[in-house]
């Protein structure tokens, strides 16, 4: 019976659909360990001084966290949110990184309090914050200034966040750069350790990041000439490319390490100074690809000559990607993954929503009410994202490991739902 079910790292997906309900988020921490190996084989065992901190915002749960650190990776957090997560979880603060386009004093100084590892500086702004809750806290915070070198990535515009008009970092050409340079040198409290860039998001090409290289090392001569300042590090983001459908093109690591690498060594070669600290920050590379969605069919709608809808129990909610981005999903039928996709069908999620189509004109062997669909590389951007709108409860997430099954986060229950909901006097008093 069970060989005609979609397996997932040895488990049958099928009976954990009926073990755990649906929607049911998967995540396969093989295949987690599988994708840092081999981010690790290309670039940090490969070359020396240098580090991976995940971006928690692709997927992070406590016990995401803590595979994060088993698996010796740094953290880069976005929100007070996250970063509250990965120490409530007992990650240790100096490997944590801090980004975000408008940090809050409150998260400022939650970091700060804690001795977060790096604080990436987004604005001038923010440096004052940084530099009066440093002051508090008697902590010189280790910084980086992140850099929009102004390139243009072959992405979908919302996931580029590199480009000059953009509301993330600086532009190279920014007077506020170079005060927030001058300032961060300057004061006691701040250690200005280099430059921070992310280009984008789901990259399939390595040129973005050797042009963003050639922008930034003007910078760099620029600053070496009239400031006198050498990096100690360089963080070049995250944003490489997965698998989400046949047609995606996504690249090994090491066919963007290997020329980046070259690049920067021979820039500081030429230089005559020591190559900084480089770090890259990768989210969906490492969980994208480890993550599956189960749903339940229920209802199915024909109209003749034109779609044959499949109704799932969740959708837009659970995972809004196709509705933000257009993002495509390949999905297969786990009840019948034995038979041939023959049918043409377009899944619809329950949101209430025309938008919330999870997938367009998919072939599925014959489907009927009661199958189970899996849906392929949703283990980042999916939970992370995922809302309560039309007070739907968020699904459960499960790490598989190795046939072994086990919750990584609870279903959210009805009285959870609503939990913070109160009715004040003026109402009660109507
Ligand atoms: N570092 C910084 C500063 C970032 O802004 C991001 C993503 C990353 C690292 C990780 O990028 P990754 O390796 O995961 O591509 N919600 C969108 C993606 C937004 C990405 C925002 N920044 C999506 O679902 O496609």
């Amino acid at each position: 019976m069970s060989e005609k079910h979609l397996f997932f790292d040895g488990c049958d997906t099928v009976a954990l659909a009926q073990k755990y309900g649906t929607p049911l988020y998967l995540v396969s921490l093989s295949d987690i360990e599988e994708k840092v190996r081999q981010l690790k084989d290309a670039f940090t065992e490969r070359y020396e001084n240098t580090r991976i901190a995940y971006a928690g915002k692709a997927f992070l749960t406590k016990g995401m966290v803590r595979i994060i650190d088993r698996l010796d990776l740094c953290l880069d957090v976005v929100s007070g949110g996250e970063l509250d997560c990965a120490l409530q979880a007992g990650f240790p603060p100096e490997r944590i990184e801090f980004n975000g386009n408008n940090k809050l004093p409150w998260e400022i100084d939650l970091a700060i309090k804690n001795g977060v590892g790096r604080m990436i500086i987004d604005g001038f702004h923010e440096l004052d914050l940084i530099i009066e809750s440093a002051k508090r806290h008697g902590y010189t915070v280790p910084v980086l200034i992140r850099l929009t070198p102004g390139v243009s990535a072959d992405s979908h515009d919302y996931i580029v966040t590199g480009k000059k008009d953009s509301k993330f970092g600086f532009p190279i050409d920014s007077p506020a750069l170079f005060e927030t340079i001058e300032r961060a040198m300057d004061s006691e409290w701040t250690n200005l350790l280099g430059f921070h860039f992310h280009i984008g998001s789901q990259l399939e090409d390595n040129k973005v990041y050797l042009d963003s290289l050639d922008i930034v090392f003007d910078l760099l001569r620029k600053l070496r000439k009239e400031k006198n300042f050498a990096p100690k590090e360089l963080n070049i983001g995250g944003g490489f490319g997965i698998r989400y459908t046949e047609e995606s093109n996504p690249k090994p690591f090491d066919y963007f390490f290997t020329p980046v690498m070259e690049k920067i060594e021979n820039f500081f070669q030429q230089e005559k100074l020591p190559r900084p600290h480089v770090v890259t920050e990768p989210g969906r590379s490492l969980i994208g690809e480890a993550g599956r969605t189960l749903y339940t069919v229920g209802s199915m709608k024909e109209i003749p000559g034109l779609r044959h809808y499949v109704l799932i129990d969740g959708g837009m909610n659970d995972n809004i990607r196709p509705a933000l981005y257009q993002a495509k999903y390949h999905v297969v039928n786990a009840s019948k993954f034995d038979e041939e996709p023959s049918e043409l069908y377009t899944i619809a999620g329950k949101i209430c929503e025309s938008g919330d189509i999870l997938a367009k004109d998919v072939l599925l062997p014959p489907t009927k009410p009661g199958d189970i669909l899996a849906f392929y590389s949703t283990g980042a951007y999916n939970h992370s994202m995922a809302s309560n709108y039309n007070k739907i409860p968020i699904p459960a997430v499960v790490l598989l490991y190795q046939g072994k099954d086990e919750l990584l986060v609870k279903r959210q229950n009805l009285e959870e739902l609503h939990q913070n909901d109160l009715i004040p006097k003026l109402v009660q008093e109507l």
